[in-house]
């Protein structure tokens, strides 16, 4: 009997993990992960598990369905043509020029993989949008896919909620197959899988139902939500947006705590116990980074200008400006700090990644923290335990415009954190890595150039230890 097969065009964070979790958990269906860019295609067959994506945990789940069920392929057509389900899990950055240029989301990769699962396939297909996309995106991608008239398709809306740094997760999904007994609770599921479908089409609730037993296989049946399709676009950006904005909110409350005295910390406990607001997301920091939030508000907003919601569109907006704001403040207080000026003085950059567990570095706010530093001629050694050199330079040579020549003379990227603090006059943390808090500060300051700062742009660092050991220390929202 012919298996059930899965497609998903774009192996990248989301089409990767998630359809090794697909294959890991339902071994009676195949999966193939499609994608345009060789390399990542090679990285994902790499005999030795070196994935294209960092995660805890990810190695050893994809070795574990990797040619069992599991396949990465350049061959989209016959991937496309052989598949009953397709999802399209392909990347839909901000727009950077024409209509709608610095907030609407950039629909091509979605598009051309429509047009060409309409030219390919023969038989009827199960297309499921996992990128994240404006609402309405399901009707435009209907009316491309239908044009030809060839087959049919029944369109669903799938939203990814995964967030990166997946090790709890995917640690627990491991030790319940292979140690049974073993149990992290809360990660046990995801929160919710959210399915939109047009409920008035047949065809498409009998496709919904089909994605429903496919998740069902781990995921309690309660938390797999079905909604109409525009409820399921719309309530992911606002999602994100809701996530960005208790980060937005947490950091203008950290000005207030160093304008005051208040600690942010506690400021942000004894807000959060209070169940109807929550403890997660308050964490104050240099600004939200990653490939997701700021675009998803931004296409939010968008969308609220076109429908003439300006209101609306400036409250989300403000979320954004403050995120702005928080990664600006940050870089003056390090530039104030340090007696007004940074010009060749050398600064230790710790983390690059846009948050820990990950060696992603995609809108990460440490770039804009290097990139001002490096325009007031700061000299930086620049630590991350899994963000490649190569990544480093690539995204400061594109923020800062400057050759590799200028870059190499003044950034420097070390694989040892004690080498990238030697000499330094600062200490900046940007990523909240847990082994930056068990270095050997007293090791550290003896290296560094006195006075020793440090800057903890995510609250990790002991202040109390540093500061007894002679450090200047200065925290997000945190009393001088
Ligand atoms: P990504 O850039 O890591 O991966 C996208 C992949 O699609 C790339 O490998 C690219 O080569 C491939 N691709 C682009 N056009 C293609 C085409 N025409 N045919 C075949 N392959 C093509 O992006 P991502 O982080 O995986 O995000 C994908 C979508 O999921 C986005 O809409 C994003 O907003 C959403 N999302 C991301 C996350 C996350 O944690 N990164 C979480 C939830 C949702
Ligand atoms: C986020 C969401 O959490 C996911 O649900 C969503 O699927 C994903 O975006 C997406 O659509 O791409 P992710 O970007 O991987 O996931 O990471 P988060 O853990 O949400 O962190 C985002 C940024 O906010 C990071 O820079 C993080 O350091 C920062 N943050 C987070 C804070 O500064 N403080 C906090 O309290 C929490």
């Amino acid at each position: 009997m012919k298996r059930y097969q899965i497609c998903c065009i774009g192996a990248g964070y989301v089409g990767g993990p998630t359809m090794s979790m697909i294959a890991y958990q339902c071994p009676h269906i195949d999966v193939t992960v499609v994608d345009i860019s060789q390399a990542r295609i090679d990285s994902w067959n790499s005999p030795s598990g070196d994935l294209p994506i960092y995660e805890p945990g990810l190695r050893e789940l994809v070795l574990s369905v990797r040619d069992r069920n599991l396949f990465f392929s350049m061959e989209l057509d016959e991937a496309i043509e052989n598949a009953d389900m397709i999802f399209v899990a392909v990347n839909t950055p901000t727009k950077m020029s024409g209509l709608g240029a610095g907030r609407a989301a950039d629909l091509t990769r979605w598009e051309l993989s429509a047009r060409r699962i309409a030219a390919v396939a023969t038989t009827p297909k199960i297309v499921v949008e996992k990128s994240t996309v404006p609402i309405r995106t399901a009707e435009a991608i209907a009316s491309v896919l239908t044009a030809s008239g060839r087959t049919h398709f029944s369109i669903l809306s799938n939203p990814e909620f995964l967030a990166e740094g997946l090790e709890q997760a995917l640690k627990y999904l491991l030790c319940v197959h292979f140690c049974k007994g073993t149990a992290i609770q809360d990660l046990q599921n995801p929160d919710r899988v959210l399915i939109g479908t047009n409920t008035e089409d047949p065809c498409s609730v009998e496709a919904m139902n089909v994605l429903v037993d496919i998740y069902s296989h781990w995921v309690p049946r309660n938390r797999i939500l079905t909604t109409n399709v525009w409820s399921s676009e719309l309530s992911k950006l606002v999602a994100n947006s809701c996530l960005a904005q208790r980060v937005s909110t947490i950091n203008a409350v950290s000005e207030i705590c160093e304008a005051t005295g208040a600690d942010i910390d506690e400021v942000a406990n004894a807000v959060g116990l209070d169940k109807r607001i929550g403890v997660k997301f308050l964490k104050a920091s240099i600004g939200f980074g990653g490939s997701c939030f700021q675009k998803d508000i931004l296409s939010l907003v968008y969308l609220c200008e076109s429908l003439g919601l300006d209101e609306v569109a400036e409250y989300f907006y403000w979320i954004v400006k403050l995120n702005d704001h928080q990664k600006e403040r940050f870089v003056f207080r390090i530039i104030h700090g340090l007696f007004n000026t940074v010009t060749g003085k050398r600064i230790t950059i710790l983390g690059f990644a846009f948050k820990k567990d990950t060696g992603d570095t995609r809108e990460s706010s440490a770039i804009e923290v290097c990139r001002r530093l490096l325009h007031e001629n700061a000299i930086l050694s620049i630590y991350d335990p899994k963000v490649q050199s190569s990544q480093i330079l690539s995204d400061l040579g594109h923020c800062t415009r400057l050759d590799p020549l200028e870059l190499n003379q003044h950034v420097s990227i070390y694989a040892d954190p004690y080498e990238a603090c030697n000499q330094s006059h600062a200490l900046v943390v940007c990523t909240e890595w847990d082994l930056f808090k068990e270095l050997d500060f007293e090791r550290i300051y003896c290296q560094m150039e006195k006075p020793a700062f440090a800057f903890d742009g995510r609250n990790i660092l002991p202040h109390e230890r540093m500061k007894s050991l002679g450090f200047v220390v200065y925290g997000i929202g945190k009393p001088l």
